[in-house]
């Protein structure tokens, strides 16, 4: 063995102990006749002493080092005069009496510490240093503990672990596939899953009621900080269920986690219908760590000439409490926000209640003193509030206030890290209309089963119709989601056809699974976490990149082996594709 302890455990009960450690050298210092080296591995730092006058050969060899050499180092353990509280092993360090260099290697391109020099693009071309950092540990250990956790529970409620293809059929969920060509099938593609949902129905054909899988998914989709083009779901699916016990059943999973990750004990997970989170937050993932929650006043506010309010098929807006001193200056910047393209909003309207009562708004002109009072009535306002207010079309309007709402609870610092608020979004519709294309699209997927109460609703007025569908939202963000299948064969060609399948397209796609549904398919319904995301909330990142050991950037590249690359004619030839 190259080491008998590693640099993160040695304490006063070694000292006096002959001990090697190897790592790599973090930093060093010479002071005087003293060289200190900062030793460090996976588990933590130890400092190396060596001393010119009782060796002082070994004490200049110490001195050549540079850092990042991987060496190994024997010597007592003795305690230190200086202690350091702030590292586990500061009470003691190493009297060094042989040194063997393990390895060399060049002065890295950046620090390795928490606070680098290094910046993304650097970092990531060099990621094996990068990892060498303790933030980017400490993620990665945060991610297997979840995962590890993650599989204790479920194989205590008897879910089955179980592995499904990676070269599949495309699929259309939502975003494009990744295709492979087939060498022995010339002209002919694979496409690597964007999720494994139709073999997790399969396995529940099968009769693996319980099944669960840490599982690869692909999906050549616009990246973002919670995107990456390959990540992680915690896909899970189940038999003989209804929609309450699956949420029931990953409620338990998410508290165990919070529990025996974080040490957070949480109640019962609110519920709260898509309806409501999209009148009340503009979103369907609402951050609830805070309130703010929409107020509509278009009866307020309609038929008094101001033309914004008279056109708009909505008026809503926020109480943002305590915010009447915002300058003139801030609310600028709160108006140029709202207007941003991503935001889209035409304009914002606000109105101050002055710590005095009195009433201040930029539509002075249109609205009477007692108006104004109504209004401000109506957001619960008191003296030192500030309302805002956007008008327009519906659900942009709602959307853009959703955006302000959140940017507002970023500045009035209500989005505390370290407080951790999941709930339940329930009732989505089944089906989105897309004015582009001019058809219905699947809100979550086609396997997702309407609610039984609104199936007569499918043929007169498919876009009110509800599923069995929810998502897990934590802060925010959307953790996970899923539903209640469609297991009867006829059903799921009727919503095929809704989706603008031909029959025949239905059958060339997704023939096997409504072949499959003919031979006693039972009630199953599931869902899937985003691995990434989860362990990003968790660790309170802010990119998904950051809990993934070898991430893509931006443009979905690994600039660290440089991919995508070119490949080689032969290579072309041999897949019978053409280079264009
Ligand atoms: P869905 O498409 O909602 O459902 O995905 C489930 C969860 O996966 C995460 N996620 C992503 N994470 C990182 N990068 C991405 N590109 C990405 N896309 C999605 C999200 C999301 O909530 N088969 C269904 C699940 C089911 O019905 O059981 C599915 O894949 O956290």
């Amino acid at each position: 063995m190259l080491r008998t302890h590693t640099c993160g455990e040695l304490n006063m009960a070694h000292v006096g102990q002959e001990v090697t450690l190897s790592g790599w050298l973090q930093r060093s210092r010479d002071m005087g006749g003293l060289t200190f080296i900062d030793l460090r591995d996976r588990y933590g730092i130890t400092q190396l002493v060596f001393n010119l006058e009782v060796n002082s050969a070994l004490c200049m060899e110490a001195r050549k080092l540079g850092r990042e050499f991987v060496i190994s180092a024997t010597g007592k353990v003795a305690e230190r005069s200086n202690k350091n509280p702030k590292m586990a092993t500061g009470d003691v360090e190493i009297l060094v009496d042989k040194l063997t260099v393990l390895n060399v290697s060049k002065t890295p391109p950046f620090t390795i510490e928490d606070n680098t020099d290094g910046g993304e693009e650097l970092r990531m071309k060099y990621r094996y240093l990068d990892l060498r950092r303790g933030v980017n540990r400490r993620n990665l250990e945060l991610r297997h503990k979840m995962g590890i956790e993650t599989r204790n529970y479920l194989n205590g409620q008897k879910f089955l672990e179980i592995e499904t293809p990676y070269l599949i059929k495309s699929t259309p969920e939502g975003a494009r596939d990744f295709v492979v060509p087939s060498r022995m099938n010339q002209g002919q593609f694979y496409a690597l899953p964007q999720s494994p949902q139709t073999f997790k129905q399969l396995l529940m054909v099968a009769g693996y009621d319980r099944y669960f899988q840490i599982v690869r998914c692909f999906r050549d989709e616009d990246l973002r900080a919670d995107r990456q083009p390959e990540f992680t779901q915690i896909d899970c699916e189940m038999a003989f269920v209804t929609q309450e016990d699956i949420l029931n059943t990953f409620e338990g999973l998410a508290r165990h986690l919070f529990k025996s990750v974080l040490d957070i004990e949480t109640g019962d997970f609110p519920r709260m219908s898509y309806d409501h989170a999209m009148k009340n937050y503009g979103s369907d993932k609402p951050d609830i760590r805070f309130g703010m929650t929409f107020t509509e006043i278009n009866g307020l506010v309609k038929g008094k000439n101001f033309k914004v309010f008279d056109d708009a098929e909505l008026v809503v807006g926020i109480n943002a409490t305590g915010c009447s001193e915002y300058s003139r200056k801030q609310l600028d910047e709160l108006t140029d926000f709202v207007k941003k393209p991503q935001v889209g909003a035409s304009g914002l309207v606000y109105i101050r209640v002055g710590a005095d009562g009195s009433i201040k708004s930029s539509v002075d002109k249109f609205y009477t003193p007692d108006d104004l009072s109504a209004i401000v009535a109506a957001f619960n306002a008191s003296p030192g509030d500030l309302v805002l207010i956007l008008a327009g079309k519906e659900e942009k309007t709602r959307t853009a206030l959703g955006t302000l709402r959140l940017e507002m609870g970023k500045r009035m610092n209500l989005m505390q890290p370290g407080v951790f608020k999941p709930l339940w979004v329930v009732d989505f519709p089944l089906l989105e209309w897309d004015e582009e294309t001019r058809r219905f699209y699947a809100k979550h997927h086609p396997f997702t089963s309407p609610k039984p109460e609104d199936i007569a609703l499918l043929d007169t007025d498919a876009a009110a119709v509800r599923a069995n569908a929810y998502d897990l939202v934590i802060n925010g963000t959307e953790i996970g989601g899923g539903s209640i299948r469609i297991h009867n064969k006829e059903l799921q060609k009727k919503m095929f056809s809704i989706l603008g399948f031909t029959d025949e397209d239905a059958a060339d796609q997704f023939g096997f699974l409504m072949n499959a549904f003919e031979f006693g398919a039972p009630p199953h319904g599931g869902i899937a976490f985003g691995f990434d995301r989860w362990s990003t909330i968790f660790g309170g990142g802010d990119s998904i990149r950051d809990y993934i050991a070898f991430p893509k950037n931006n443009s979905g590249r690994d600039v660290m082996i440089d991919s995508p690359s070119a490949i080689k004619e032969e290579q072309f030839k041999e897949l019978g594709i053409r280079k264009v």
